[in-house]
């Protein structure tokens, strides 16, 4: 049947339409020959291309997200991945079919997915004709790997790529994925640790995402050799890439995590305050910190302990000299309501015939990689000569999970995955050779041999995979926490994850905002930096800005390099401590947001610790994501209603601007709401103009012992009393702080923190909802959800934000004679907790 022909004035239309995306392009799409559609065979779910050597399939998983693969020998390579789960691969839906003239492809209800006939080159629209993403040159392979290069429209920018530094926003920046030990990484440090080929494209409000899935190395160019074009590729030639059309960010990033899945649900004690240090050794030393942390009231849950606590840094062994009845020193901390983490490095020791377990079990299953001349790969790592798993076989991954059986037995409750890039010190790469042998035997995938230049960036997550699974098979009613430095894609499901080895400066401090931000894109909500810096001594000051801010992170561990000066909260003197304490104790109280917060994440993917653009894309009059204006890059969302908003140069005295995403909140620690500034000053000179576009600001003097953090008009969130561990019940009431504002919600999850039993409904939800009526103001607080009991019989309310005129309150329909306090800036009164939920009138 002959195609139908478009009109004219259509063609002319979606020309403008892509010459004004590109804006600037310097070059027009060219028409390359050679690239032509040789044959299209439209598929139920999508579209199938031959050009000369190369099939292209295009497939719609969903309405909003489709898969590319291309192979260029006239097949597809195998279709197996170690990040997107099989069966969202699986995943299809029914299209139809273009009928464009000179294009082929298909539509969904969201999407427009056009390949010119002509060129080859892919462009998809969204339903209202918002571009996605268009090919200003077709897919090529190259020597050895393949390039993708895209339009860069002057408006985009670029954000994601996970474990990366400098600018959150990735124009104008190439970036490798190589999985690195990068010990001391610098500002302009890349590659580092983790491999996560994820992005965001953001273009006036709207966002879209990419996920190129290749575990070889790959590269992502934003403008840096092509002023116009971004480009993306990979070694090896399976193309395979995903495209999430949004538009919202948090519907690129819920899409990424429906992909890849969601990070489960952690133990409670993963969000208390955390001490480290390499290492605390001998046990009576770690007894003293754990002490101190107690007798000094700085409110902890976890203490690691570094690879000297293994005899001669083998993994899986205990230096008995040091640490001579490990197992009473766990249980004694187990008593104080700490939980001990223990390093466990993938790299065994090569000790032959040494009984050195892990080594001749591995040995006599034949689990560790080989070189191609089929003798064993040995690198030197901590404990000299080792010898390396081959995780990617699952029987390997079933080997190394026992190995926990007797650590796990005597009382650890965390394992911390180390060193797994893998990094080797006798290489001149750093890491071991690309021909070393690795075998993949593994259940949705083909059985075969391949480099370590394929499995490179994936190890590290196999070997997290490897601990999480293993420890859910010798615990399974227990929440694994594992925590990784190196992963890939997907590395979410088994681990959380930290930066690495950062430096004890201020610039150090500065640059945990936009990491945190793009690993939380990258699916790792549960993520942190070590706070006072790896390297070098944090100076007091330093140590206290850093324990400030780091109180608001997902993750909040104090941890240090050997050699370095102590860096528990209370060096540097009493002062120093008491504001430490203050904010350690901050975030206990805050312990029931956070949890909520990280359910949401197992829930949907979305990040604990956000950038402003991802609940609010449409922030700034002019389209472009708040995240990017000067000094903004340092505030953060953690979660939708806490804007924490460090200074952007720490160590400096100068006064600076706060930018919101919205146009009203209110100060956290005192409650009074940010006051609209004045209008702008008109000068020639852009900042001042620069505030037009936002919806409110607010001039900061920064101070040692405060930091800035505001909750959003219309939240309601949960308050606990302190705790000095997530172990202990809090004792009063649950605290709901109310702040009047539109569409005024907030939601609390728990449960008991450790098992899986909320699978077996043994957890409670409960929402909140309030209104201001001219009548007066409603709070409704929903029936529990779920069967466990809160600890809490009372609701403390606090009301902020707005009064009412007679003072009256009345609960369920019956006027109350509890009273109403006038606090500061609160409005003060308690309800006690109800099974089926409560209606509160304020009058
Ligand atoms: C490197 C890790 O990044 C660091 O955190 C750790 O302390 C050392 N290895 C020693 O295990």
């Amino acid at each position: 049947m002959p195609k139908p022909r478009l009109a004219a004035g259509t063609l002319i239309a979606c020309f403008t339409a892509l010459t004004a995306y590109a804006q600037g392009s310097s070059s027009p799409t060219p028409a390359v020959q050679g690239n032509a559609i040789t044959k299209v065979q439209n598929l139920p779910n999508g579209v199938e291309l031959t050009s000369g050597p190369t099939l292209l399939r295009i497939i719609a998983l969903r309405n909003d997200i489709i898969r590319v693969r291309a192979g260029h020998n006239g097949t597809l390579g195998e279709d197996a991945s170690w990040a997107v789960l099989p069966e969202k691969r699986a995943a299809s839906i029914l299209v139809t079919p273009l009928k464009t003239e000179g294009d082929a492809g298909f539509s969904t209800r969201s999407i427009r997915v056009a390949v010119s006939l002509q060129s080859g080159e892919l462009t998809v629209r969204r339903a209202d004709d918002t571009i996605v993403l268009h090919e200003s040159l077709p897919l090529a392979f190259t020597s050895g790997g393949f390039q993708l290069t895209e339009t860069m429209p002057v408006d985009e920018h670029y954000f994601g790529l996970g474990d990366k530094t400098g600018p959150l926003d990735r124009r104008g920046h190439a970036f490798t994925m190589w999985n690195t030990d990068a010990y001391r990484f610098q500002e302009s440090t890349d590659p580092l640790y983790k491999t996560i080929p994820f992005f965001l494209m953001f273009r006036k409000g709207q966002a879209a995402g990419v996920l190129l899935d290749s575990t070889w190395r790959s590269s992502f160019d934003f403008g840096v050799r092509a002023p116009a074009a971004y480009t993306f590729g990979a070694e090896g030639d399976n193309v395979d890439y995903y495209i999430l059309a949004g538009p919202t960010p948090r519907a690129v990033v819920e899409s990424y995590a429906w992909l890849t899945g969601a990070a489960p649900l952690p133990p409670r004690w993963m969000l208390g305050f955390q001490q480290s240090r390499y290492t605390y050794t001998p046990a009576s030393r770690l007894m003293e910190v754990a002490e101190r942390l107690r007798t000094d009231r700085i409110p902890t849950d976890a203490l690691y302990l570094d690879i000297d606590f293994q005899d001669r840094n083998r993994p899986f062994t205990v230096d008995t000299t040091t640490f001579p009845d490990l197992k009473s020193t766990l249980a004694k901390l187990s008593a104080m309501h700490f939980h001990t983490v223990a390093i466990t490095d993938l790299h065994i020791a090569s000790a032959p015939g040494q009984s050195y377990a892990p080594y001749d079990s591995g040995i006599a299953g034949d689990r560790f990689l080989r070189q191609p001349n089929g003798s064993l790969y040995v690198g030197s790592v901590w404990p000299g000569p080792a010898v390396f798993p081959d995780f990617t076989q699952a029987a390997t991954r079933a080997w190394w999970g026992p190995l926990y059986a007797p650590f796990a037995a005597m009382g650890f409750e965390g394992f911390w995955n180390d060193m797994n890039e893998p990094s080797i010190f006798d290489s001149p790469t750093g890491t071991m050779p690309l021909d070393t042998l690795h075998r993949i035997e593994e259940p949705g995938f083909r059985t075969r041999t391949a480099t370590h230049a394929e499995i490179h960036n994936v190890y590290g997550m196999e070997n997290s995979r490897a601990t999480y699974e293993g420890l859910l098979k010798l615990q399974p009613d227990q929440r694994p926490f594992v925590l990784t430095r190196a992963s890939y894609a997907g590395g979410q499901r088994y681990a959380a994850t930290w930066t690495g080895d950062n430096s004890s400066t201020w610039n150090h401090l500065r640059m945990t905002a936009p990491m945190l931000k793009s690993l939380g894109l990258g699916g790792f909500s549960f993520s942190g930096a070590d706070v006072g810096g790896f390297a070098g001594t944090a100076t007091a000051d330093l140590l206290t800005k850093w324990i400030e801010v780091a109180a608001f992170h997902p993750i909040d561990r104090d941890h240090s390099e050997k050699g370095t000066g102590d860096q528990e909260p209370w060096v540097g003197g009493t002062a120093q401590e008491d504001i430490r304490r203050r904010f350690i104790e901050e975030r206990y109280r805050l312990m029931p947001y956070l949890y909520t917060l990280a359910e949401e994440t197992s829930r949907t993917g979305m990040p604990m610790l956000r950038p402003l653009f991802l609940d609010d894309p449409q922030a700034t009059t002019d389209g472009h994501p708040i995240d990017i204006d000067a000094g903004v890059e340092s505030e953060f969302l953690l979660g939708h209603d806490l804007l924490i908003a460090p200074p952007p140069y720490p160590e400096a005295p100068d006064a600076y601007t706060v930018e919101f995403p919205s146009p009203h909140w209110f100060n956290y620690w005192t409650g009074e709401v940010v006051p609209q500034p004045p209008p702008p000053v008109r000068t020639p000179n852009a900042p001042a103009a620069a505030m037009d576009r936002i919806p409110l600001y607010a001039n900061v003097k920064p101070e040692l012992a405060t930091l800035p953090v505001f909750v959003r008009a219309g939240s309601i969130l949960p308050i606990a009393p302190l705790t000095q561990s997530t172990d202990e019940t809090p004792a009063g009431p649950l605290t709901l702080r109310v702040y009047a504002g539109d569409e005024c919600h907030g939601s609390l999850y728990t449960d008991d923190g450790k098992s899986f039993g909320y699978r077996r409904e043994e957890f409670l939800r409960l929402t909140f909802r309030c209104e201001v009526r001219p009548d007066g103001m409603t709070l409704d607080v929903s029936p529990r959800e779920g069967s466990y009991a809160p600890w809490w019989t009372q609701v403390r309310v606090e009301v902020y934000g707005w009064k009412p005129a007679a003072g009256l309150l009345t609960i369920n329909g019956k006027q109350s004679s509890a009273s109403i306090q006038q606090a500061v800036n609160a409005l003060v009164f308690t309800i006690p907790e109800r099974k089926e939920g409560s209606r509160i009138t304020l009058r």
